[in-house]
């Protein structure tokens, strides 16, 4: 931790805001993974969700308050007392924690969906962060939509809620409608008005593209708290990216000045890669910081530049945000110890199970691919390490000559011991795997979308497939994951995880809608 710097709190919301993107559900095992990559990375207040809108969240933010340590666990509840009572109980085992209430403030949002009065909105908000005192000391209070707020009632709840105990006062950009100079004018009145009473956070939405510029331009005039996310996942066009965000405050250190985070910069690449993995969603190739091309110099006159001197071109270092780009590659030969260690490097900490297992992997994958690069590694071990029970478990697979005829599958699945074996016919191969697997399991599943993306480069590489199916239709979509060096292989796995996972949550899967009911 750095203390005598003046110090801005990165607020991670990727359990939160980022699983509100669409189709980015996580399970629990999966949500505990980034929480502990976040915590690793050195995010100040991890948003673990949103206890009342499921038992799914509720669940998942208790588990984390019990994991996490060095990071502060927190909730967001709407200014209600069922949500804050939710949010209260869930962060309770955390060492570190709070809730995170909030209620619209702008003109709109309290006529057309509270249909509140002002005066009857700043009671709620007191009530909520009077009530969320007496479950944590540290509460933080959101004005939803202050981007479109009247300043005069911005300062006005401000100072009541102020009074009522909140110790972050949040500005979000709720529909991302602001611009850069706009939003640092905002926060340098309000800045001027809270003075040491409270942090000013910001919680910029991406609009129109300036989540990052917004929150920037907040902390030039006084902001100390960005709530973000890994890779700007978020509600609609998303948050502000958390990577960009750090490093654009690292790097520009002659308009920061003393200005830093908490954030271990070699921590993004890795964090970004787990929840692209976990999310399925991968960043665009161009996408700043994380993107595939990133560091990539493609240009003859730039490479030729960066030879010669690197920072010709590049204002950052690949190494500042723990791209090894000059990584040892392994294969069929490399042993157990070498493994262990290309592991460590990573950044895994795996225990002696999970080690033993994924090694066990690598080598099967050892055994068909020369080259294994680290993201080929990052995939094995992280669908090692959010692996939920295997109710069911695809034993083999066998598809038709596609060339000529009806596809059709063979598919044995081992379900409580027994091995089943049944074969169909499909539109194509993967409607006949899908169907046939869904016989023998008596699920009937439903498509939403499916992905493969080859991990690494090669005829060899990879194949990493993703599925989101609907099993049952009062519940979202859950997410599956195959690997495999064979894309039907792959298909088959992602869909019998998808089914897994379905079954692992059926119980506190989240109903379809978070809770709508204007308050
Ligand atoms: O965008 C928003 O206003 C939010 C609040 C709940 C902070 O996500
Ligand atoms: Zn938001």
């Amino acid at each position: 931790m750095n203390t005598d710097k003046d110090i801005v709190k990165i607020f991670d919301t990727t359990l939160r805001d980022g699983e509100q993107s669409p189709g980015a559900s996580m399970n629990t095992e999966e949500k505990i993974q980034i929480a502990k990559q976040l915590e690793k990375l050195g995010v100040d207040i991890i948003e673990a969700g949103f206890a009342a809108a499921s038992p799914g969240d509720f669940e998942a933010i208790s588990r984390i308050s019990n994991i996490v340590e060095k990071s502060r666990v927190c909730s967001l509840a709407r200014a209600v007392e069922k949500d804050i009572k939710a949010a209260g109980e869930a962060v309770s085992a955390a060492k570190l924690k709070r809730i995170h209430t909030f209620i619209a403030t702008s003109p709109i949002h309290m006529e057309y969906k509270l249909r509140m009065s002002p005066d009857e909105v700043i009671r709620r908000a007191v009530d909520a962060v009077k009530y969320a005192k007496t479950f944590v000391d540290d509460v933080e209070f959101s004005c939803e939509d202050a981007g479109r707020s009247e300043m005069g009632f911005l300062k006005e709840i401000i100072s009541a809620v102020i009074e009522a105990g909140a110790g972050t006062i949040n500005i979000p950009d709720t529909v991302g409608y602001r611009l850069p100079h706009e939003m640092g004018e905002m926060i340098k009145e309000l800045s001027g008005f809270i003075g040491e009473k409270a942090v000013i956070s910001v919680h910029c939405h991406n609009d129109l593209g300036l989540a990052v510029a917004n929150s920037l331009y907040s902390v030039l005039n006084g902001a100390r708290q960005v709530e973000c996310t890994i890779n700007g996942l978020g509600e609609r066009a998303g948050n502000a990216a958390l990577e960009e965000i750090v490093m654009a405050i690292k790097t520009r250190k002659d308009i920061f000045k003393d200005i830093d985070t908490n954030i271990n910069t070699k921590e993004i690449y890795p964090a970004s890669r787990l929840v692209a993995t976990i999310t399925g969603i991968e960043p665009q190739p161009n996408k700043a910081i994380v993107g595939k091309n990133a560091f990539a110099h493609e240009s003859g006159i730039h490479q030729d530049g960066v030879l010669k001197h690197k920072e010709t071109y590049e204002i950052m270092r690949a190494e500042d945000i723990g791209l090894d780009t000059n990584a040892i590659v392994l294969g069929k030969h490399s042993g157990r110890h070498a493994f262990k260690e290309k592991i460590k490097a990573l950044g895994f900490d795996l225990n002696e199970d999970e080690l033993n297992k994924a090694f066990e992997r690598f080598k099967m994958l050892a055994d068909k691919k020369k080259e294994i690069v680290d993201d080929d590694i990052r995939m094995l071990v992280t669908s090692e390490i959010t692996s939920v029970p295997e109710t069911f478990k695809l034993v083999r697979l066998q598809i038709s000559d596609c060339s000529e005829g009806v596809p059709s599958a063979a598919v044995t699945i081992e379900h409580e011991g027994e091995q089943k074996t049944d074969a169909g016919i499909g539109d194509g191969t993967i409607d006949a795997i899908f169907k046939t697997i869904d016989r023998i399991s008596g699920y009937n599943g439903t498509l939403n979308d499916y992905k493969v993306e080859a991990v690494s480069k090669g005829k060899d590489a990879l194949a990493k497939v993703v599925v989101k199916v609907v099993f049952d239709q009062t519940k979202p979509a859950v997410i599956g994951h195959g690997l495999s060096i064979d894309t039907m292989i792959a298909s088959a796995k992602a869909y019998v995880n998808a089914l897994n996972s379905y079954l692992s949550m059926k119980e506190v899967l989240k109903t379809k809608e978070r809770p709508q009911e204007n308050i």
